[in-house]
């Protein structure tokens, strides 16, 4: 039943269904299962994404970008004579004729800004015309020549340019040692020794990146679909020499991000460039084929894990090692040993990466990073683990539960693993389980089942919000969030509504622009609990200052801010982390070699759970990307092109409707966690962790199945067989 939450057994269950009975007094918004605020408008086409109709004035141009077509060397010449002279033209931005911008911090931000190409698909020039099919005509017309230089795009494990980075992305230190991993696994009686593989993954939102730039004077505005207006604000302000007031961001409805929305991408800088360049409204939207190249991707990564335990289990040695590859000009390291920090108590672990720069596009941030193929490794290592000592793998989970989080030495501000494991087993049968693999033999199928373990971090940035009291009775919350799919909206309502004691129906919610009160991004699972907590404290203030004020309301009504930077930036004494455990079945049919999901279910810790129905889309999204990381998203290097070969969603293959199952084969549910720890919300973040656990519990259904074990990601037909 959607929204349906279940505890564990020494919880109190609390679901959907007891919460939706008629109350005495007035229903409590948070806890509920309200529906999208603009789900309607979603659906009837009203709600206007960045670059749709609704921004279109007469005069609007259109922009095109021309992708390089070497992954390495100069551009010597830029021909723009043919396109010019196509009707409908405009004008070709070149990097000899574009306007000079200021230095971003991110070097894939200086488009057309200098002649060196870091890689295939960089933007060397740029089209703008009358319609959007005058744009692309001039783009093919557009001729460069270039001085190409040799290219290495091949990560290797052993590849003479890789080196130990001081820091993984999200700052974590690249290397962590305790004890002496090396020594505690050559003493210890049982092993796994193993290496995990997993392909460059693209995040491919269903809205591409997208941006409609108007400037009026000197003031710049611009609709793009991103996670954040704010920093694209920052760095629009950076790069056009502009005075914060000088800008206006808008990010009103995202069609997804994933994190490759979270920074700002070369296709806002081009249409601002552009506008200016003409005088002209200007839209681009990337085509979904240039996206690989242009957004960020999750980088390959290569895992050794090396896991020593007792007889009992009991692991005396956990070592990560990972190597990935970044671009020659900006160090993105996927911080993929992290987790193995935090998961097992073990004396002795050890946990690196190392980066190799190559003449590939810069990897950033895709759902998870870090945990999600951090985990498939670490998580695929414990269940040969489990095998190797004849122990059930739910059961080695548990006993290796640590009571103190292992790397840092602090207290848990909450875990409730092993109550997520326990609950899961239950909920999925998992005590009529035959070890043995490949036993459940019918005709040509084989099934088997799996478990993994799940963590994300709960991040937290300060932010402001405003809410006024208005003179009809309702209230008007401003804060400049972003709403990326997630429900944010809604959510961020259901806070303020909380706070203030009153019905959702009156409160009015504002996100998603510059113009509103300043927010951090959409990212790290962190949307609800910064945004939230802002808001909470300004309707907190506001129901303060309502009960002291006598007589009518001024005119503009009553409004209270907030800003939680204190708060929020204050270092907890705490590890803060959400759990959660993951279980598949799946059919391995033999003449195929297909592998069919046939049931997902993931149980979580994640606070307190502030909307069930928009959460358990978040969980169970979360999974269905995993699915596809199990089973059917791979991007390949070409060696010889120095390109990603997949440049769409014919070739790049995200999970269909036929390939996830159905509620409720798949299904979501947590244990009800009360955390004093976090925010006024008790909330930690939920958009992340379902991805997490997900591709290790399939791959090891995929072993029980079969008895075979694959450790290269994703098990297509062609690798099962
Ligand atoms: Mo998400 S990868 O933190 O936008």
């Amino acid at each position: 039943m959607p929204g349906t939450a279940t505890s564990a057994a020494s919880r109190t269950a609390t679901s959907a269904a007891t919460r939706t009975r008629v109350p005495a007094a007035p229903a409590r918004a948070l806890g509920a299962a309200a529906e999208r605020l603009e789900g309607l408008d979603k659906v009837t086409g009203a709600a206007r994404y960045a670059t749709e109709l609704a921004h279109t004035p007469p005069d609007c141009a259109y922009a095109w970008p021309v992708p390089a077509t070497v992954a390495s060397g100069r551009v010597t010449a830029v021909d723009t004579a043919a396109a010019l002279a196509l009707p409908g033209t405009l004008a070709v931005l070149t990097p000899d004729t574009a306007p000079r911008l200021g230095e971003p911090d991110d070097p894939n931000l200086a488009v057309l800004q200098h002649h060196t190409v870091p890689h295939r698909g960089w933007y060397v020039a740029l089209a703008v015309a009358e319609t959007l099919p005058d744009a692309r005509a001039a783009a093919a017309a557009v001729h460069v020549t270039y001085a190409a230089e040799p290219h290495d795009v091949t990560l290797t494990p052993d590849h003479p340019g890789a080196y130990e980075p001081q820091e993984a992305n999200g700052g974590h230190p690249a290397r962590r040692e305790r004890g002496d991993a090396a020594a505690a696994f050559a003493a210890a009686p049982v092993h796994v020794d193993a290496t995990y593989r997993i392909p460059p993954l693209h995040n491919h939102p269903m809205e591409p990146h997208a941006a409609y730039a108007r400037w009026d004077g000197d003031h710049l505005t611009v609709y793009d679909s991103s996670q954040g207006a704010g920093p694209v604000h920052a760095v629009l302000a950076r790069l056009f020499g502009l005075r914060r007031d000088q800008v206006t961001v808008v990010s009103q409805h995202v069609g997804g991000g994933f994190g490759s929305k979270g920074t700002p991408r070369p296709h806002v800088v081009l249409a601002a460039m552009a506008a200016r360049h003409t005088g002209r409204p200007v839209k681009l939207a990337l085509p979904r084929g240039h996206l690989a190249a242009v957004v960020g991707h999750r980088a390959p990564t290569l895992h050794r894990v090396r896991l020593g335990a007792e007889r009992d289990g009991t692991l005396t040695s956990v070592s990560h090692e990972v190597t990935t590859h970044t671009s020659r000009i900006r160090e993105f390291v996927e911080q993929a040993a992290v987790p193995a920090r935090v998961m097992y108590a073990s004396p002795h672990s050890l946990t690196t990466h190392r980066a190799v720069p190559l003449d590939v596009p810069t990897p950033s941030w895709m759902r998870a990073p870090g945990e999600a193929p951090g985990m498939y490794a670490l998580e695929s290592a414990m269940d040969e683990l489990a095998g190797a000592l004849g122990l059930d793998p739910v059961e080695l989970r548990v006993r290796n539960d640590p009571a103190t989080d292992p790397d840092s030495g602090l207290p848990f501000s909450s875990r409730h693993l092993v109550e997520c494991l326990r609950e899961g087993a239950r909920l999925f049968g998992w005590a009529d389980r035959d070890p043995r693999p490949a036993v459940r033999r019918e005709g040509t199928l084989l099934t088997g089942t799996g478990v993994a373990a799940a963590t994300y971090p709960v991040l937290l940035s300060p932010s402001t919000a405003t809410v006024t009291a208005l003179h009809d009775g309702g209230y008007a919350v401003a804060v400049n969030a972003t709403d990326i799919g997630t429900g944010a909206r809604t959510v961020l309502a259901q806070i303020a509504a909380d706070a203030l004691g009153v019905a959702l129906d009156s409160v009015r919610i504002d996100i998603g622009s510059t113009r509103l009160p300043r927010a951090p991004l959409a990212g790290g699972s962190s949307g609800t609990a910064s945004w939230g907590w802002a808001v909470h404290a300004a309707c907190t203030r506001l129901t303060e200052r309502l009960a002291r004020h006598a007589g009518p309301l001024p005119v503009e009504g009553l409004t209270a801010s907030a800003d939680t930077t204190e708060e929020a930036g204050r270092t907890p004494p705490f590890a803060r982390h959400a759990f959660g455990a993951h279980f598949a079945e799946v059919q391995v049919d033999t003449v195929t070699g297909e592998v069919r999901v046939r049931r997902l279910l993931g149980v979580y810790a994640a606070g307190r759970i502030l909307n069930p129905r928009t959460a358990r889309s978040q969980f169970i999204g979360g999974m269905t990307m995993g699915l596809g990381m199990a089973l059917t998203e791979h991007s390949t290097m070409d060696p010889a092109f120095g390109d990603f070969a997949e440049h769409d969603l014919a070739s790049y293959h995200v999970p269909s409707h036929a390939d996830v199952p159905s509620a409720p084969d798949i299904d979501a549910y947590w244990v009800e966690e009360e955390d004093p720890h976090l925010n006024p919300m008790g909330s930690k973040g939920i958009g992340e962790i379902g991805i997490v656990g997900t591709p290790a519990a399939i791959g090891n259904a995929v072993h029980h199945a079969t008895g075979i074990r694959f450790r290269e990601l994703p098990l297509t037909p062609d690798r099962v067989l």
